[in-house]
C-alpha cells in the first residue's frame, strides 16, 4: 500500500521544516513548497535518507497571483492525492504601516490570506470527495487581538484564525470527513523573528520563544484530535485569557505601547 501525502507550504525552515520532519517520521511522503530551492533540496534528500518517504520539490512563490492554481494543477498532474495540507507559509512586516512598502504589505495578504483560502478550498474538495483529509492553517496569536505596527500582518491572521475556525465546523457539520485546525503559535524560535527583510526588529527574549519542533508538534497533534483550533504553551493560553478580560481598545493600546519600545 502507497504511502499517504502531506504537502507543507513554507517548507524550506523554521515551523515548516518541523511539519516535514514529523511528518515524514509518521510515513507520509511529502511535497515540500517554498520559493528557497536549495533549502527544500536539502530537507527532502534528509527525509528520504532518515525516513525512507518520497519526498518531492516544487518551488513556487505564493505571493503570486495564481500561485496556489498553478501549485495544485502541477500536483493532480504528477498524480498525486493530498491527504494532509499545512498552509504554513507566511510574510510578516514590522513597523509604521504608512512607511512600509505597500508591495510588502500586499504580499502579506497575498501569502498568509490569499494563496492560504486558495489552498484550502481546492485541497478540501478533493479531500472531501475521498471523503478523508487533514488541514492545518497556521495562524498566530496575533490573529487574537489588533496589534498597532504589526498591523496587516495580525489581520491576516485574524481571518485565518476566524476562517479556518468556521470551515472546520462546516467540514464536521458536513460529515466530509475532512479535519481543519486553525494553529495559533506565539513568539516561534525562528528567522521570523530576526529577519532584516521585514522592516523593523522586534525584541523578544528567547525566554518567551517556544521551539519550532514544539510548536509544529502540538498542531499536528491537534489536527488528528480533530480540534478547530489551538494555541500552544501555557503562557500563549494565559495570553488569550487576559485579553479577553479586558476592551479591545485597551489591549491595541498595551500591544501598541509594548511595540513601539521594543522595535528598532
Ligand atoms: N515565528 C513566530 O514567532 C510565529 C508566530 C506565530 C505564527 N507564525 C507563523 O508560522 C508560519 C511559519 O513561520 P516561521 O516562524 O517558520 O517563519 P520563517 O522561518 O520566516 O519561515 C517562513 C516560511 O514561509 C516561506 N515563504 C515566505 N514567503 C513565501 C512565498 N512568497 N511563497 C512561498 N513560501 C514563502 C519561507 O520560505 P522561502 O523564503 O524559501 O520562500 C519559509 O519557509 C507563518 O505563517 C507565521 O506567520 C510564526
Amino acid at each position: 500500500m502507497s504511502n499517504k501525502t502531506a504537502l507543507v507550504t513554507g517548507a524550506s525552515e523554521g515551523i515548516g521544516a518541523e511539519f516535514v520532519k514529523i511528518l515524514a517520521s509518521l510515513g507520509y511522503d511529502l511535497i515540500l513548497v517554498a520559493r528557497s530551492e536549495d533549502k527544500l533540496n536539502q530537507l527532502a534528500d534528509r527525509t528520504r535518507n532518515e525516513f525512507e518517504v518520497n519526498s518531492s520539490v516544487i518551488v513556487a512563490d505564493l505571493s503570486k497571483e495564481n500561485a496556489a492554481q498553478d501549485l495544485f494543477q502541477t500536483i493532480e498532474a504528477n498524480g498525486s492525492q493530498v491527504d494532509f495540507l499545512v498552509n504554513n507559509a507566511g510574510l510578516l512586516q514590522n513597523g509604521f504601516f504608512t512607511k512600509l512598502s505597500l508591495e510588502k504589505q500586499e504580499a502579506i495578504i497575498s501569502v498568509n490570506i490569499m494563496a492560504l483560502t486558495s489552498l484550502t478550498h481546492l485541497f478540501a474538495n478533493q479531500m472531501a470527495l475521498q471523503g478523508s483529509g487533514h488541514i492545518l492553517n497556521v495562524a498566530s496569536l496575533a490573529g487574537w487581538m489588533a496589534i498597532p505596527n504589526q498591523n496587516v500582518y495580525a489581520a491576516s491572521k485574524a481571518y485565518a484564525v476566524s476562517f479556518s475556525q468556521a470551515l472546520s465546523n462546516e467540514m464536521v457539520a458536513a460529515n466530509s470527513g475532512v479535519q481543519v485546525t486553525a494553529l495559533c503559535p506565539g513568539y516561534t524560535a525562528t528567522k521570523m523573528m530576526d529577519n532584516p527583510e521585514q522592516g523593523a526588529t522586534l525584541r523578544i527574549p528567547s525566554s518567551m520563544m517556544m521551539s519550532a519542533k514544539d510548536v509544529a508538534e502540538i498542531g499536528i497533534k491537534a489536527c488528528f484530535a480533530g480540534k478547530d483550533i489551538v494555541v500552544p504553551g501555557l503562557a500563549n493560553k494565559f495570553t488569550t485569557i487576559i485579553i479577553r478580560l479586558f476592551s479591545k481598545s485597551l489591549v491595541t493600546r498595551i500591544f501598541g505601547s509594548f511595540y513601539r519600545k521594543n522595535m528598532d
